[in-house]
């Protein structure tokens, strides 16, 4: 029989720091992904279309400074702590998505410099983010597949897993060059419910004052490419 008073799944869920941590950096990719194929290109306008560079080459680089932190440091580590752990297949993907980001890049290159050439735009570069898109997406769920739940609860400790997500998340923010920017960017990339479980690792300097306050001159242009914003207004989203 059903008891509506017995615990919530949540509370009685073990705690996986790593999981839920790149599980964070993964939806805020995906989301902006959604973003960034689902461009309407509707206001041509240099300045929109500016920003819609400036905006693409934030979100991408999230990505490839995430395959990058676990190239260079995450999988390496992984695979000391387990020798039979094969993590061939995503380090296959992590190089086959940075030539595509490149090429994708390059675009981006070639628009900035003409930003009125809309046929690049539309037939060239859209087409390519959603490709990009879909190999993303493959490599994401291939990731999550593996490096699960039950994978770090059997090979590594609790504090295992939060040591190794402090050196994750202190790479993600070296690479951040624009902190007013980019993390106000990470944090609108997420779901509300999402957003809810990175606050709580926020200090609240950051999320209390800094983000909503601060910096919000610095990425207010950037609104209306947010995925979840709640200084998202119907006006400005009527621009995408
Ligand atoms: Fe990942
Ligand atoms: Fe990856």
């Amino acid at each position: 029989m059903g008891n509506s008073n017995s615990a919530t799944p949540t509370e009685e869920k073990p705690y996986h720091p790593l999981v839920n941590g790149m599980g964070m950096v993964h939806t805020a990719v995906q989301n902006n992904f959604e973003t960034l194929k689902n461009y309407k290109d509707e206001d041509t306008s240099a300045a929109k279309r500016k920003l819609f560079c400036e905006f693409s080459r934030m979100a991408l680089n999230m990505l490839l400074n995430h395959a990058a932190a676990e190239d260079s440091y995450f999988f390496p580590t992984l695979k000391q702590k387990v020798p039979e752990l094969d993590l061939s297949l995503m380090e296959k993907q992590h190089s086959n998505l940075e030539s595509q980001l490149q090429k994708v890049y390059a675009l981006y290159d070639e628009l900035e410099k003409d930003l009125s050439n809309t046929s690049l735009l539309r037939d060239k570069l859209i087409p390519a983010l959603g490709e990009l898109y879909d190999a993303t997406i493959e490599h994401l769920n291939a990731e999550d597949a593996i490096l699960n739940a039950e994978f770090f609860d059997a090979h590594f400790t609790v504090e295992e897993q939060k040591a190794m997500g402090k050196v994750m998340s202190n790479k993600g923010k070296q690479d951040m060059k624009n902190s007013s920017i980019e993390f106000p960017l990470m944090v609108y990339s997420l779901d509300a419910e999402t957003r809810e479980r990175f606050f709580r690792l926020l200090p609240w300097i950051l999320k209390g004052f800094l983000i909503p306050y601060v910096w919000y001159k610095s990425y207010e242009p950037y609104i209306p490419f947010f995925y979840d914003c709640p200084f998202k207004t119907e006006q400005k989203q009527s621009n995408l």
